[in-house]
């Protein structure tokens, strides 16, 4: 691998190439985090409005460190991987109790905070504070893989340290937060996940995998059994023009949100026994069926359902359900209901 020919062609085709993406705009590393924690599991299209409401809404570390959770969850709203979100909210307070509000600029201080793991840490260290460490990402293992021809799988574990060490040898230390966003951005715009678009990128004379007219073999993956698909039962009560929302423990998946009482249907149990069911389970309330509303699919990426009862419950009205944040295969129908009892 010729690593200072790669580098000096990658700076000079991304200073020519970068998207002007908002937080591109700004080396603030608080603006540098929010928007890291919100790409790391989330496209750039996607995060582009939600990362400007959010800075607007929360300018500062103060700013958020003391807001509200739920007025937190509320912008993250439909963003998914709620944990991000109150992992950041838990480091503002954290950065503003022991830092005065500073995000921290070494990795001792920084990494450690609430949802900082190695790629947030990397991320921002090398773009806000100019520190050398790279960024080993799915776009940065893919780059890597095809360019040095590597045979180990992308999606496993153990695979990574390689992946790292092959990351720290290319690392331009002159400039490590644009040579970072460099990689992630070749390969987001040209060396693509499907087809890779060779003729248009700048390493191709320092490419091993196009060289051998190898790139179909890369990156090598491990097959994953597929995720399963499991029958939720959603129950929508109504009663005196009120609906009832339970709110989900803090901690597990979509922890803190508001939805509707819902549960897993269990084997050769109907949507409608289910209803009754889980909400005589989780409000105690007995409730008859009084029709079916819509049936929807939503895709969650790691399902581990475990209903613990809920944290909180609430009636409230059908103009009200707008105020609280709700996991995002609920948003399916909620129009639905506004449109036909609000
Ligand atoms: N993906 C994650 N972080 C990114 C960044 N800073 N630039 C482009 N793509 C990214
Ligand atoms: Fe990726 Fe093709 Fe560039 Fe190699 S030449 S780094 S495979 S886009």
């Amino acid at each position: 691998m010729d690593s200072g020919k790669i580098r000096v062609r990658l700076k000079k085709w991304y200073q020519k190439s970068k998207r002007p993406l908002p937080w591109r705009e700004s080396k603030s590393p608080y603006f540098v985090w929010v928007s890291e924690v919100m790409l790391q599991q989330t496209q750039v299209n996607t995060v582009i409005p939600y990362y400007q409401r959010f800075i607007a809404r929360f300018p500062d570390v103060r700013g958020l460190a003391e807001a509200d959770l739920q007025d937190v969850l509320k912008i993250w709203e439909g963003l998914g991987y709620y944990a991000r979100a109150r992992n950041l909210h838990k480091a503002a307070k954290v950065v503003l109790e022991l830092h005065g509000g500073q995000v921290p600029g070494t990795w001792d201080k920084f990494r450690y905070l609430p949802g900082v793991g190695d790629y947030i840490a990397s991320a921002v260290l090398s773009i806000a504070f100019g520190r050398p460490y790279p960024v080993v990402d799915g776009n940065v293992k893919r780059v890597l893989a095809r360019l040095t021809a590597m045979d180990l799988p992308v999606n496993q574990s153990s695979s990574y340290r390689n992946f790292h060490q092959a990351a720290v040898e290319l690392l331009d230390h002159d400039d490590p937060g644009e040579f970072n966003q460099a990689v992630m951005e070749l390969g987001a715009l040209v060396c693509k996940p499907g087809k890779p678009d060779c003729q248009a990128c700048p390493l191709q004379s320092c490419c091993l995998a196009l060289d051998r007219n190898q790139v179909a073999m890369y990156p090598k993956t491990l097959q994953r059994p597929k995720t399963p698909l499991h029958h939720l039962a959603v129950a929508v009560i109504l009663k005196d023009g009120k609906t009832l929302i339970v709110r989900r423990p803090e901690k597990g998946l979509l922890g803190g949100l508001w939805e509707f009482p819902t549960g897993r249907t269990g084997q050769d149990e109907s949507p409608e026994s289910a209803c009754v069911r889980i909400v005589k389970e989780q409000a105690n309330l007995k409730v008859s069926i009084q029709s079916k509303l819509t049936g929807i699919r939503h895709a969650y990426t790691h399902f581990k359902m475990k209903l613990d009862g809920p944290a909180d419950y609430r009636w409230v009205g059908f103009d009200e359900l707008n105020n609280y944040p709700f996991p995002k295969a609920n948003h399916k129908f909620i129009p639905m209901l506004i449109a036909q009892h609000g």
